[in-house]
Order: C-alpha cells, then structure tokens, then sequence
C-alpha cells in the first residue's frame, strides 16, 4: 500500500527538533519559523513536554470516556485559569476540525436553528459543517454544500446586518484569518457581530484554532477586541504536536449525556501534553515573549524591500510582498534553511514560530529575509 498522495511535499526529512530548530537525515539544520504549521508552542522536544509526556506513557496512555480521568479536569482548570475563562466548560477532542464541528453542532442544539454565517477567506476545517462553512470550492465535495451556510465579506458590518435574521443559529469567526493569509478582524466588526448575536439568539464561535494559546500575544486573539464569545475551539498549539483540541463552552450551555462524544479526546496522553504545554507558557511568560518578539519582529518586517504590508498580532505574523511569494519562500529553505509558511493568498507568507524563539532567531531570519528579497526584487 502507498500513502493517499493529498499534500505537495518538501524533498525534506527531519529527524530531529529542539526549540526553533530542525534538523534533517543529512545532518542540515534548519530554523522552524512555521512552527509545524502554528502547532509548535512550547519549542519543539521542550524537556518539561518529553519528560511528562514520558512519565504519563509509562503509567496508562489510554482508557476510554467511560472512567474517571482527573486530568481532563486539572487541564480544564489549568486552561480555565490562564486563559481567563474560569467559568467556561471544556470538552476536549483530536482535532481543529472537530472542535469546529462540534462547536456549531452545540449552537444547533442549543439555539435550535441551522443556518451558520461565516466569513470570506474563513478557515475552519475539512469535515463535513466545517468545511461547508469554509471558503474554498476544491475542498468541498458535493455533500458538503449546504443552504444552512451563509458567507459573507470579512470585516463588512453592512453586509453582516443585512443578512442576520432570527433563523441564525451561529456565526464562526477566526481570531485573526491564518489561511487566509493573517487578516484581522476589526474590534467594531466582532463587536457588532456579538451584538447581532445577542439580538437574534444566534451563538458567536470564536475559532482560536491557529490564533490562540498565547499565539496573538494575549491567550486568545478575541480578547485584544473585549468581547465574550459563547464558543471558543482551541487545537493548534494546546498540544504542541500531539493531537488534542477542544471546545470552551460558556456556563449556559446545558450538557446531556451522549450529545457529544470521542473515543479518544481527552485521553490521557493528550492531557499530559495539553498539561506540560500550559505549565511551560505559564512558567515561561510566553504570552509576553510573543508580544514582544512579535513586535520586534514585524517592526523590522515592515523594513525590508518589497513588503506591501505586514499584518499581524504577537507572533502571527502575514508579510503581503509585492511579489508571489514562493519563490522567496523556495530561497529562505533552499539557501538559508528557513522554513516559513504559505496562505491562500499568493503573495503573502505567514510567520509562526514557537512563542518561546528569541530575538537572536528571530535577527537571523530578518537578515536572511532581506537578503532573499533584495535579490529577488533585482531580478
Ligand atoms: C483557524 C483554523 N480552524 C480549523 C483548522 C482545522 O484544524 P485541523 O487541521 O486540526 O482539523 C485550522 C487548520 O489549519 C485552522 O487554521
């Protein structure tokens, strides 16, 4: 048997990682400024992680939801403590998909109704509501779309009044847009958003997938607008590579048995990991390292030749060229051994290195960058 051949690889084989680093099968060491895909929160192979991901397997790696499991609860006070949702549920799952799914599953029960608005550019994830709530035909198979999903223009009030009505049961938004190449939601558009929400008893579903755990430089990149969202999901970097996610579920929500299940969310090897990955950002202030490395970082960005914008919160980070970027991208890995992340927009790379890189990385890819670029836009 072969593997489904669904992703465009890099001819690159990592066999190690430590912090911001990689290194391949041929000795080659490379920076991680993709972070796995926003994933890697807490540095690859952070000693704290390995230790009680190890401790954990040696004990029991998994049982099922039908016995008692005191570490989804320390991770659900843990969680509740450091991201300023105390009185929040949590139900954890696998995957970012499945929060999403989950979450608009919650807002149907609860709300009773079924027509979701989402935005433009939006990504959410490739199971079946998700996806239909995503933009992106080629992902879309015909069964997933749906007259119950409504997308309109991102950051437009106008189009977003005009469309609510009492037959909403939820909007999704991101944090900020990852896929979409790092667009931000304006404070008055997600305030107006709640607001409608109110109105009409829709439920307002922050996905914090890519955008949270300290990844804007707060815990999630809602709360730089103040407003209180009656779903968050959270996946990404909860686990920082080992598959957890979750739901923060506000306290009016009602809970029935069998309304919602996993065979292996919450197992308790991802607790551990869910665990080690609050205690390091706690311990080791990396919400305040991402704003501040963050800053430095897109400050210089805004520097370098031929950057039409640099947009961003912390350490997510969308640089718009005023070139296609995968040439500049190919350059970065070929001849400095960066790795960076791309959008869906073409010109825009993004930038997601673990919250806890320091400003001596981050000086060498800026270096790099500006290098890479200056000979690009001489061509
Ligand atoms: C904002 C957002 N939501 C949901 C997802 C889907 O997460 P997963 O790939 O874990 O299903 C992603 C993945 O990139 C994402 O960026």
């Amino acid at each position: 048997m072969k593997n489904f051949d669904v992703y465009p690889l890099f001819n690159i084989e990592p066999v190690k990682a430590q912090g911001s680093y990689l290194w391949d099968k041929e000795g080659n060491k490379y920076l991680d400024l993709y972070g796995g895909h926003a994933v890697i929160s807490i540095g690859h192979t952070h000693p704290h992680y390995v230790k009680a991901l190890t401790e954990q397997l040696n004990k029991i790696g998994f049982y099922s939801n039908s016995i008692q499991i005191p570490l989804q609860a320390e991770l659900a006070e843990k969680l509740g403590k450091l991201s300023g949702y105390e009185d929040y549920f949590l139900f954890l799952c696998n995957s970012g998909a499945e929060a999403n799914e989950n979450a608009l599953k919650l807002a149907s029960f609860h709300s009773g109704k079924k027509k979701i608005i989402s935005f433009s550019k939006g990504f959410h994830g490739r199971t079946s509501l998700a996806v239909a709530v995503t933009e992106g035909a080629s992902m879309q198979a015909p069964v997933n779309k749906t007259e119950n999903a409504i997308m309109l223009p991102f950051n437009d009030e106008v189009a977003l009044e005009k469309a609510f009505s009492n037959e909403i049961a939820a909007v999704i938004i991101e944090g900020m847009q990852g896929v979409g190449g790092v667009q931000i939601p304006t404070t008055s558009f997600l305030k107006k958003i709640q607001s409608l929400c109110e109105k009409f008893g829709a439920v307002l579903i922050l996905d914090e997938v890519q955008s949270g755990y300290g990844r804007s430089g707060k815990f999630f990149a809602h709360q730089h607008s103040g407003i209180k969202p009656d779903l968050i999901t959270v996946a990404k970097g909860m686990g920082n590579g080992f598959p957890i996610a979750g739901v923060l579920i506000n306290p009016k929500f009602k809970a029935v048995h069998g309304m919602l299940g996993t065979t292996f969310g919450g197992n308790h090897l991802a607790c551990a990991a869910g665990i080690a990955v609050l205690d390091v950002i706690k311990e080791e202030n990396l919400i305040k390292n991402s704003e501040t490395i963050g800053n430095y970082l897109m400050e210089n960005l805004r520097k370098a030749p031929g950057v039409k914008e640099v947009r961003g919160l912390g350490l997510m980070i969308g640089v718009e060229l005023e070139i296609p970027c995968a040439e500049v991208r190919n350059a970065l890995l070929k001849d400095h051994k960066i790795f960076t992340g791309s959008s869906s927009d073409k010109n825009t790379i993004r930038i997601l290195p673990a919250l806890n890189v320091t400003k001596e990385v981050a000086d060498i890819f800026l270096k790099a960058f500006t290098q890479v670029l200056s000979k690009s836009l001489v061509k």
